[in-house]
């Protein structure tokens, strides 16, 4: 194919600071969700935690020449809210701004462009214990976070994500309890998804107002879903609900203020008047956030009677068990181009993520994740294709640039284009970081 990449196609790799930092409670750190869940028996895969994850805290300085020897231009990365503010509202500490400062700098030294995510699921426990994303008050702790983090680096740095993945936040975390902060029910899911909503939309605006020409947008997960049984109606059902929780449920609100009229039926009180204008936001950018195609079915133990239902055999999987589709990615591109009118509102797609898990080892010095080259080609192949079909694509980020701790599933799941051994900290290169250097290079 023809390369369509324009010359000043945005190409980086991503990270995360609970997936990679550990340093959970160095230097004032406060306590955020995610410690309180891991430390918690039960609720990590092997009782792993993020406690020491890649150790990035103290080998920070590596990974940015890492990053530089491999000519990755563009690194996005979150900041943790309890290295800043350790209890979430109140004093800063520091020694988490340093960290972060020296971060940016030492980005900026190296030729490579920051991306901020503002949040990454790690809220303060302290928030937490006042109801957290549940109490309507998280609208205001989050926007005093985001102007803070603006007042600190907003002349550092140009380009921000308010807020990641807000529908894993929302369901897996406060309608099915498999994240933090471990809640499975209808009431907290609703809430959290509104509060949620409202502070991206905010979030944005209080960015915006502070330094006008940065260039915010805010991450969603973008996935199709599919029902385990098609003949089955109430499969049918739970997948329609499914495209909503992951899909709908957020894009809906930015760009109309309204939820799918399942989810409106049910906020009742939740939402205010005048929440269908706050919710309404143009974004300077979407990102995009893209790894798997769901199928659904109905389950009566789970809120809204949908659940992850069996994928149909056949098609190629990653080490995670997630399907190889490319084609759906490109689909999805175009849906949500098309469906949004982004062209005509003049609002950019970024994908912000996109990868797999391989478990690859490292072999006399090397990792030959062959396997995650062909994902890889596969995938930036079909946002290609979807340009080619007037999706307004800007950039694409590999998660991740290394290894790194996979939530629920601890360290079992290996995303990364870097291998860490986790025993002595040791990056490797793997050869699909060598291609994307290359592959970035020639477009
Ligand atoms: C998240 C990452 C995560 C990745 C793979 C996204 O949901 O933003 O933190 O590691 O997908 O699961």
């Amino acid at each position: 194919m023809k390369n369509i990449f324009p010359k000043d196609f945005i190409w980086g790799t991503a990270t995360a600071a609970y997936q990679i930092e550990g340093a959970w409670n160095k230097d004032g750190k406060g306590e955020s969700i995610w410690d309180r869940f891991c430390h918690e028996e039960g609720n990590i895969l092997n009782g792993d935690t993020g406690d020491v994850a890649c150790d990035h805290y103290h080998k920070w300085e590596e990974d940015l020449d890492l990053l530089k020897d491999n000519n990755i231009k563009h690194y996005r990365f979150s900041i943790a809210w309890t290295r800043i503010i350790p209890n979430g509202t109140g004093d800063t500490s520091a020694a988490g701004i340093d960290f972060y400062s020296n971060l940016i700098d030492g980005m900026i030294e190296r030729g490579i462009t920051p991306w901020i995510t503002v949040y990454h699921w790690d809220l303060p426990q302290a928030l937490q214990d006042k109801g957290g994303w549940t109490n309507r008050e998280s609208v205001e702790w989050f926007k005093n976070y985001v102007a803070t983090l603006v007042d600190l680096f907003g002349d550092r740095v140009n380009d921000w994500i308010i807020f990641n993945e807000p529908s894993v936040h929302s369901w897996l975390g406060h309608g099915l309890g498999f994240h933090a902060p471990g809640f499975n029910e209808e009431s907290t899911y609703l809430k959290a998804l509104h509060h949620i909503n409202l502070s991206i939309a905010e979030g944005y605006r209080t960015a915006k107002s502070i330094r006008p020409n940065l260039n915010v947008g805010s991450s969603y997960t973008l996935l199709p879903t599919y029902p385990e049984n098609e003949n089955n109606d109430e499969d049918v059902t739970a997948t329609k609900r499914m495209f909503e929780i992951w899909n709908t449920n957020h894009f809906d609100p930015l760009f109309t203020g309204a939820y799918p009229a399942f989810i409106q039926e049910k906020m009742g009180n939740i939402m205010q008047d005048g929440d269908d204008a706050k919710l309404q936001e143009n974004l300077d950018f979407i990102g995009v956030q893209h790894y798997n195609a769901l199928h659904s079915t109905h389950s009566e133990s789970h809120i809204f009677n949908v659940f992850f239902g069996e994928k149909p055999k056949g098609i190629p999987q990653t080490d995670y068990g997630w399907m190889i589709q490319p084609d759906d990615f490109e689909k999805c591109l175009v849906w949500l181009s098309d469906h949004y009118d982004l062209n005509k509102k003049n609002i950019p797609i970024v994908i912000t993520e996109n990868g797999a898990a391989f478990t690859d080892p490292v072999v006399d010095g090397a990792c030959n994740d062959e396997r995650r080259i062909d994902y890889l080609s596969g995938y930036i192949g079909a946002v290609e294709k979807a340009i080619k079909q007037s999706a307004p694509i800007q950039g694409y980020f590999v998660w991740s640039f290394m290894d790194n701790f996979e939530w629920a599933d601890g360290y079992s799941q290996r995303f990364g284009v870097v291998h860490v051994d986790y025993d002595t900290m040791k990056r490797t290169p793997k050869k699909s970081l060598l291609w994307f250097k290359d592959f970035t290079e020639k477009h």
